[in-house]
């Protein structure tokens, strides 16, 4: 054999042996756990492996692909970019793909809501974004201080880690949580309202809370389990804020970018935050973070907080392609559109499995049904991934099925992923009736409804056979 042959050999055991990369990457590895399988290309909402599989995607890359995969116009202006030689990595130094993102986001996206934020480029993850919009808070009031709420999700560079809550992933023997208070979330306990807790706590000088640099929160907690806070409680927040000089940060990391049917997630309470942290899907499908900051709080000096990623050019080229759908006058109500067929489908779940208490919460194309059951939750996604639908499970025992399509999914590939999601949500419950009835004849259990069969629809998923892949 020849080395060619042998390396040849060599990479097919691998793949036939499973995961080729269990050998090598370090156990920190967890979605490639979750989903088996060699991905290879995407179109829009669809997915597929080296092996010929394919799924719908509901996992949306965690939020960052709100836009679809290689979304056609991002794809064009990448390959348009890349062909001429375009500037690919910039620090913070003024390049023409960089004006011409500012200039996009300011006019379809800032403008058109009277709102007058600097831009802040940090380091292309989210945790960046957070870190920055926090360190400029404590600069600014000279405060140390910051209030989260349970359920947070942040990040996991340590001090966005020490704002998330869920305790799998902080400990405080490697981040303290020093200078950080978590209160309730909107509707964390019955009967509590924590707006007016806080209001208290923060007027009462011995309750312990010191009056913070900044107050940062999710308007749904995307990873915390989708739960959503009330614009209600948002306004009451924001008012807190305002009578005490605290800096209000919105973690728009998730739910930004249209996610809640909307381009800010808190434009539906009507509140103007001082600082917006925005990632994931503002890149297009690249990475690249940014914060928004009102205009009296960019108390920054040059240079005062940088890092070397902070000019992914691609990604600003790929961010003003997708940016343009906002300037569809039908694209927010497209979104609604697509929300309500969601929501029915969860409804309906709820209705036929009412007696397990499941509850369904959500905005706009960001939805959860909490089944009370990290492991009938796991049963079901595996069920999914099994039968062509790829989602995960948020909340803090992952119990939350988290339903999170592109907006611009196909209403028809929607469906027909909640049809999907439905047979494994039967499935599982038949599986758990069934062990828990023990020897009981499965003929004569709580079966449920007949399933019909899912047929693949090649016609709605929009993605040609691996073979026949020369064009999109
Ligand atoms: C609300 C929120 N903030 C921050 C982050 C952290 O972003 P990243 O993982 O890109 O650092 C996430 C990630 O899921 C998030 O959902």
């Amino acid at each position: 054999m020849t080395d060619t042959n042998d390396a040849k050999a060599t990479d097919s055991n691998l793949r036939t042996s499973g995961d080729p990369l269990e050998r090598i990457e370090s156990g920190v590895r967890g979605y490639a756990k979750l989903f088996p399988a060699v991905f290879d290309r995407a179109v829009g909402s669809t997915l597929t492996s080296e092996d010929g599989r394919q799924w719908i995607d509901f996992f949306c890359g965690a939020g960052s692909l709100n836009y679809g995969h290689n979304n056609p116009a991002a794809k064009q202006a990448l390959l348009d970019y890349i062909s001429r030689d375009g500037i690919q990595h910039s620090l913070d130094t003024v390049t023409a793909a960089k004006v011409e993102f500012v200039e996009t986001f300011e006019e379809l996206i800032l403008r058109p809501r009277g709102l007058d934020y600097r831009i802040q480029f940090t380091g292309p993850t989210g945790t960046n974004a957070v870190e920055a919009a926090i360190k400029l808070a404590k600069q600014k009031t000279s405060r140390s201080h910051v209030i989260a709420f349970t359920n947070a999700y942040h990040g996991h560079s340590l001090g966005s880690l020490a704002l998330t809550g869920n305790r799998f992933y902080h400990s405080e023997f490697y981040g303290s949580r020093n200078n950080v208070t978590h209160l309730p979330y909107d509707g964390y306990s019955v009967g509590v309202d924590s707006a007016r807790l806080l209001a208290k706590m923060l007027e009462d000088s011995s309750s312990g809370i010191p009056i913070p640099a900044a107050i940062i929160l999710e308007t749904v907690q995307g990873e915390g389990g989708v739960n959503v806070a009330s614009d209600q409680w948002l306004c009451e927040i924001a008012s807190i804020c305002r009578h005490h000089g605290i800096v209000l940060v919105i973690d728009d990391i998730q739910v930004g970018n249209g996610r809640t049917g909307k381009f800010f997630s808190f434009e539906h309470a009507g509140i103007k935050p001082d600082v917006v942290c925005l990632s994931k899907s503002i890149g297009g499908g690249l990475p690249m973070s940014i914060v928004l900051i009102d205009p009296e709080m960019d108390v920054w000096k040059p240079g005062q907080h940088t890092g070397t990623f902070r000019g992914n050019n691609l990604a600003f080229v790929a961010a003003a392609a997708v940016l343009k759908n906002w300037a569809d006058p039908n694209f927010e109500s497209e979104i609604q559109n697509r929300s309500e067929v969601i929501q029915t489908k969860l409804s309906s779940i709820q209705d036929r499995y009412s007696h397990h208490e499941f509850d369904v919460r959500g905005r706009g194309m960001i939805w959860g049904l909490d089944v009370a059951d990290g492991t009938l939750a796991r049963t079901v996604i595996d069920d999914c991934f099994a039968n062509g639908l790829l989602m995960e499970a948020s909340g803090a025992e992952d119990q939350v099925l988290k339903i999170m399509p592109a907006l611009t999914i196909p209403t028809a590939l929607l469906k027909h992923g909640l049809d999907i999601f439905g047979q494994a949500i039967d499935r599982a419950i038949d599986r758990a009736i069934n062990n828990n009835a023990d020897a009981k004849d499965s003929s004569t259990s709580n079966a449920s409804p007949a399933m019909p069969s899912l047929e693949w629809p090649a016609d709605v998923t929009g993605i040609p056979m691996p073979g026949s892949m020369t064009s999109q």
